[in-house]
């Protein structure tokens, strides 16, 4: 590891235009569970499977089981930014990264200082009314009661990408052009497995795309420096 770490690090020292592309896997030292590692989400076992629960067609169908998820599951109080989250924070800040893309809803990279932060599937830190589109704080939605309801009659829902929802086109626009543009594209804590977010990162033109990751991707062939190893565990060397 320690001579992967070197090269990364030097690829880190030499750029100062470094682009992050993250996953659940960014936030389990946070202490929040991926999605598909052997303890993830979605192996946990529920009334549902939660790939289902957390798709549109279900959120329509049965809005009172779909908080009880999101509320015991996507809800995790008190989760604090990790190594990962700062160093990223702290590259923006040296000038040397241009964005940090993330899959993750958390909020964890702007809670650790991140300024530009691409959030591909949105957040569960924002709410609005899926009839009127009002803009509601998530508190009401993230530890009420029952299905929260809009003054206008509507449900309240989470700003987040559900299953059979298209990415928002500005975000996936300018998620694109950072990546294209980037000289160093660092991937980090996902299994690529999700399209069309995975599919972004074919429009890198660069020699420097590194993976950090647990487990292998389907992409690590394609990557110039493969680290399978704890995201923060790395990114506190580099
Ligand atoms: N350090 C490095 N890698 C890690 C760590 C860690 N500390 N912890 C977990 N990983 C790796 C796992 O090995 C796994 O390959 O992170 C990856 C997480 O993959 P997934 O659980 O599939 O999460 P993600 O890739 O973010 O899922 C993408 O799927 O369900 C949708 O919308 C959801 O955004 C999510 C998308």
């Amino acid at each position: 590891m320690e001579e992967k770490v070197a090269r990364l690090r030097e690829m880190v020292r030499e750029s100062d235009n470094i682009v992050f592309f993250g996953g659940a896997g960014v936030s389990t030292e946070s202490g929040i569970p991926d999605f598909r590692s052997v303890d993830g989400l979605y192996n946990q076992k529920w009334k549902y499977p939660p790939e289902t629960i957390l798709s549109h067609s279900f959120f329509e169908r049965d809005p009172a089981e779909y908080y009880r998820f999101h509320r015991e599951k996507l809800v995790i109080d008190g989760v604090k930014p990790n190594r990962a989250h700062l160093r990223l924070a702290e590259l923006e800040a040296e000038g040397k990264l241009r964005a940090v893309i993330t899959q993750n809803i958390d909020g964890l990279h702007q809670a650790a200082g991140s300024r530009n932060v691409l959030e591909l599937h949105g957040s569960i830190l924002r709410a609005y009314c899926s009839r009127c589109r009002r803009p509601y704080p998530a508190e009401k939605m993230n530890h009420g009661q029952g299905v929260p309801r809009c003054v206008c009659g509507g449900i309240i829902r989470p700003d987040i990408v559900l299953y059979e929802e298209p990415l928002d086109d500005d975000v996936v626009r300018r998620a694109v052009d950072y990546i294209r543009k980037a000289e160093v594209l660092i991937i980090g804590g996902t299994s690529l497995n999700v399209y069309p977010a995975a599919g972004l990162i074919n429009y890198y033109k660069g020699d420097k795309l590194v993976l950090v990751n647990l487990s292998e991707t389907p992409y690590d062939n394609y990557a110039d420096l493969v680290i399978h190893e704890k995201i923060g565990e790395v990114f506190s060397q580099i």
